[in-house]
């Protein structure tokens, strides 16, 4: 097969070894979608290219768009020149890659004859293992579990794939989870939540469980806070009617930043098994402090951003990006919260996310505590230690230390890092995580997808937010384009004594 890289060897520093999976089929509905677009099938380019997936496999575009299986390949071909490194196109491999792929156009909304055409073009029952993947919005996955049932095509041994957000609160969750519990068995169901394929949130779990180092720190003991900020100059990018809709909390927290605060705070888990990660992970959540009525307006900040600049061009505001005259939807959240266990009590746990924002970075901060007492004269104040995760972009994890800076005379100490970078240590592209996600899901591997009660978890505690911003109706403040966030959101922090960690 022309420049196809079958399985690298691992043998020197920075290459990597890519198994190869079973065959399969994916059927990928919403195929001519953004998602799809942008990540899906150029995932699946790269892993086929790199020798991963094997040449039987079949890859099968649904959506309600009538077309040609010509003009899927070439949606696909224009896909990957619109959103991928012209650098790592390799023609020859795409020819062969386009081999794997089908299309049938199904309005998943009608019966009959959209579906038989699906099954048709499956063809009879294979040893292929079968994958559907619902990049769809999440109010038609029951719709689709049923069609698929009632079509014949959901084997005991199928999987189904649910891209968030799954539902926009508990209620809606339970119904999707419950509709689509249905047709398929929860350890057939992969929800997604495409962090958790990122190479530096994995890393977390080696950085914490694979060192010695770290564990007799990780506690109220010694932690004095910890951040998780997920920063994104982006605005909402055309897909202003979802995101109007949804809002920061429910896009990026419910989600996102609860995944890294679960895997930054949890117990060690008895092994990386799908189970044994999902039960610790749980008990965070089911342990957060609920957010009420009563302290929602110290613990939570909502904003929308203005008119402003990123990196000199100038943005427009929320409302012009989002097509709308009018909204009360947040780009940007701010909460600071407690785990209510032995472990964390007393620890201020602070997150933000929000479009707009002065740089791209997604960090994990573990601000710890300063030393006891200091013995170096005229040196009372030493900065405390801090490690900080960068997980995008320059992956790194960067440990903070006080040093004696060189001199004869005196004794003047200074704070410099200690910095693990990625790039510098690891000359490899780095697969996103969509690739290593969708390997999984081949592989039957659950262990970085979400649990039905680890999601019904989420939504439970973020619906107190909700719930609770609804009640007291607070306020939405404004931030310009290309700030971090409103002054609301550096307020919350110093009434503690605390400050939002500058970007590293
Ligand atoms: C998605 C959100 O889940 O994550 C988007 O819906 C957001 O609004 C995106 O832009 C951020 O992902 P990443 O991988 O670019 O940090």
């Amino acid at each position: 097969m022309p420049e196809r890289d079958p399985q690298q060897s691992d043998e020197h520093e920075g290459s990597s070894t890519f198994v190869p999976v079973d065959p399969f089929e994916i059927v990928v509905f919403g195929a001519t979608g953004d998602l799809a677009r942008r990540k899906l099938l150029p995932s699946l380019y790269h892993r086929y290219c790199d020798g991963q997936i094997p040449d039987n496999s079949r890859i099968i575009g649904v959506s309600r768009t009538e077309l040609t299986r010509e003009a899927f390949v070439a949606l696909v071909r224009d896909a990957y020149a619109e959103f991928e490194d012209a650098e790592n196109w390799k023609p020859d491999c795409f020819e062969a890659f386009a081999e794997m792929l089908d299309y049938v156009a199904l309005d998943v909304m009608s019966d009959g004859d959209d579906w038989a055409r699906l099954d048709e073009t499956l063809g009879p029952k294979s040893d292929l293992i079968r994958i559907f993947y619902l990049a769809m919005p999440p109010k038609l996955y029951v719709r689709i579990a049923e069609g698929l049932d009632k079509a014949g095509l959901a084997h005991a041994e199928s999987r189904v794939v649910l891209e968030k957000p799954l539902g926009r609160d508990f209620a809606s969750a339970d119904a999707i989870n419950a509709g689509v519990g249905r047709v398929f068995d929860e350890n057939r169901i992969y929800r997604i939540d495409h962090y958790l394929g990122k190479e530096t949130v994995q890393n977390l779990m080696v950085l914490r469980f694979g060192n010695i180092l770290l564990e007799p720190l990780w506690n109220s003991r010694a932690i004095e806070h910890i951040e998780i900020t997920v920063a994104e100059t982006l605005g909402v990018n055309g897909r202003g009617a979802y995101y109007d809709a949804s809002g920061a909390l429910r896009d990026m927290v419910q989600n996102h930043l609860l995944q890294l605060l679960c895997l930054t705070t949890m117990e060690p888990p008895a092994s990386i098994d799908a189970d044994d990660l999902r039960t610790e992970k749980i008990k965070v959540l089911r342990a957060l402090r609920p957010v009420t009525a009563a302290n929602v307006a110290e613990t939570t900040v909502r904003a929308q951003y203005t008119k402003g600049r990123i990196d000199g061009v100038p943005v427009d505001d929320y409302l012009a990006d989002a097509d709308t005259v009018e909204s009360g939807t947040e780009s940007f959240v701010a909460i600071r919260t407690e785990i209510e266990n032995w472990r964390w009590a007393g620890v201020p746990i602070y997150m933000r996310s929000g479009k707009r924002m002065a740089t791209r970075r997604s960090e994990i901060v573990i601000q710890f505590r300063p030393v006891p007492h200091s013995i170096f004269p005229g040196e009372t104040n030493l900065d405390a230690n801090k490690l900080v995760i960068r997980l995008q972009p320059d992956e790194a994890v960067t440990l903070w230390m006080e040093i004696k800076e060189p001199g004869a005379g005196g004794l003047r100490l200074k704070t410099l890092p200690l910095n693990l970078s990625y790039a510098d240590n690891f000359a490899v592209r780095y697969p996103d995580a969509y690739e290593r996600l969708l390997m999984d899901v081949v592989r039957g591997n659950l262990s970085l997808f979400m649990r039905r009660d680890e999601v019904e978890a989420a939504w439970h505690w973020v619906d107190g937010i909700i719930d609770a911003w609804a009640e007291t109706q607070q306020r939405l403040s404004l931030y310009p384009a290309g700030e971090d966030g409103p002054d609301a959101a550096r307020f919350m922090l110093e009434q503690h004594g605390d400050h939002w960690a500058d970007a590293s």
